[in-house]
């Protein structure tokens, strides 16, 4: 029977989940909530058959739905999930998961005991050259990885209820999650909030660096007050190194035979440092939705019972991450040594 689903938040990002849900043949998209009269009306513009709530708390209540998705403000996402989940709902909440770590994992011992899936929408995670750089990890091709580092810039948009760092990181930490088969050793992240107003005053400039063992280090840099648009992440391998820019369809991701080996052949000296500069490689990249195989894989999920890759605890890492920046941004830089086991496992 095909799963019914309701869609929370008709806002910028909702339409597209919206429009993803619709294309899968073993589910239905049966509601749609959102507090602003308008949104409801396009939305039924688009979908006439769709029932209509003003607010997410009535569709979970009285609507007619299997799974809720959830795609409204951050600090709304831990009290609709709960009351979804509570309501035995499945749940596919947007990123971030929630606005503490606390509140994630009460979500996750609440999908434990309702039984229901909990899943999180790391969208990147999905795309196809994030599929093909996991497998050349994966296949042993890469090497060890040396460091992640990655641009997410952009004029705007502002977000009244989070900064730029739990806006925009979520995607880069989440694919370095899904990529680098450590446990984080230590986090520090500086920011700054040059654009501020009475009500206002958030960072809308972050930089933060995590630090792995064997010297595997991590850079983000997230900025909403750039002139232009950048999505381009280097990832730097013992035998590899990857140069992957989401804004190129046609070399979204090239991998360059390049490094650094060490020859011992000139005894006399010891260690000869010796740069490899081969070929470069641009592979064909499966270019489909990666929303759609989001959507595809929470259904999936919830009809079949098998954890989402992005599954809570994913999430709960991410949002872990993202906390103890924060922590370090508002101490000036300060280095934080993460103590806890880590979801490493996103790789099992
Ligand atoms: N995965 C991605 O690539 C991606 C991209 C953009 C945004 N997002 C995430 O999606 C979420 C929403 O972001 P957005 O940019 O669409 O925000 P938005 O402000 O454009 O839209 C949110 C909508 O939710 C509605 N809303 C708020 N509270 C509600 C409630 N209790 N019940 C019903 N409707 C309610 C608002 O009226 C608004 O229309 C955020 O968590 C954001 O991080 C994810």
């Amino acid at each position: 029977m095909a799963m019914r689903i309701g869609v929370i938040g008709y806002g910028y990002w909702g339409p597209n989940l919206l429009r993803n849900f619709v294309q899968l043949e073993d589910c239905f998209v049966a509601a749609v909530a959102d507090g602003d009269p308008k949104k409801l009306e396009t939305a039924k513009k688009f979908y006439p058959w769709i029932e209509a709530f003003s607010s997410g708390e009535t569709l979970i209540e009285k609507g007619n739905v299997d799974a809720v998705v959830i795609a409204t403000p951050i600090s709304t996402h831990y009290p609709l999930a709960k009351a979804a989940l509570s309501k035995g709902k499945h749940v596919l909440i947007e990123k971030p998961m929630a606005m503490t770590s606390k509140q994630a994992a009460e979500l996750i011992a609440l999908s434990k005991s309702s039984g229901k899936t909990l899943m999180v929408d790391h969208t990147f995670v999905y795309s196809g050259a994030v599929q093909m750089i996991r497998k050349l990890i994966d296949s042993g091709e890469f090497g060890d990885i040396y460091y992640y580092d990655s641009v997410r810039v952009n004029l705007g948009l502002f977000q009244h209820d989070v900064n730029v760092l739990w806006d925009l990181a979520p995607h880069d930490l989440s694919v370095m999650l899904y990529l680098i088969d450590k446990q984080p050793e230590s986090l520090c992240a500086i920011g700054a909030k040059p654009v501020h107003t009475n009500g206002w005053n958030l960072e809308s400039i972050a930089y933060a660096v995590v630090r792995f063992p064997k010297e595997t280090i991590a850079h983000f840099h997230v900025n909403w007050l750039s002139p232009v648009k950048v999505r381009r992440t280097l990832i730097g391998g013992a035998k590899k190194m990857i140069v992957y820019d989401h804004l190129d369809p046609d070399n979204q991701i090239k991998i360059f035979d390049k490094g650094v080996d060490f020859s011992s052949k000139q005894q006399l000296d010891g260690a000869l440092l010796q740069y490899r500069t081969g070929s470069m490689f641009a592979p064909k990249i499966d270019q489909s939705e990666a929303l759609l195989a989001v959507c595809r894989h929470f259904v999936d999920c919830a009809k079949s019972g098998k954890p989402p890759i992005t599954g809570g605890h994913f999430g709960l890492s991410v949002v872990r991450l993202l906390e103890l920046a924060q922590e370090s941004m508002d101490h000036d830089g300060k280095n934080i040594k993460i103590e806890e086991p880590f979801y490493a496992d996103a790789r099992k």
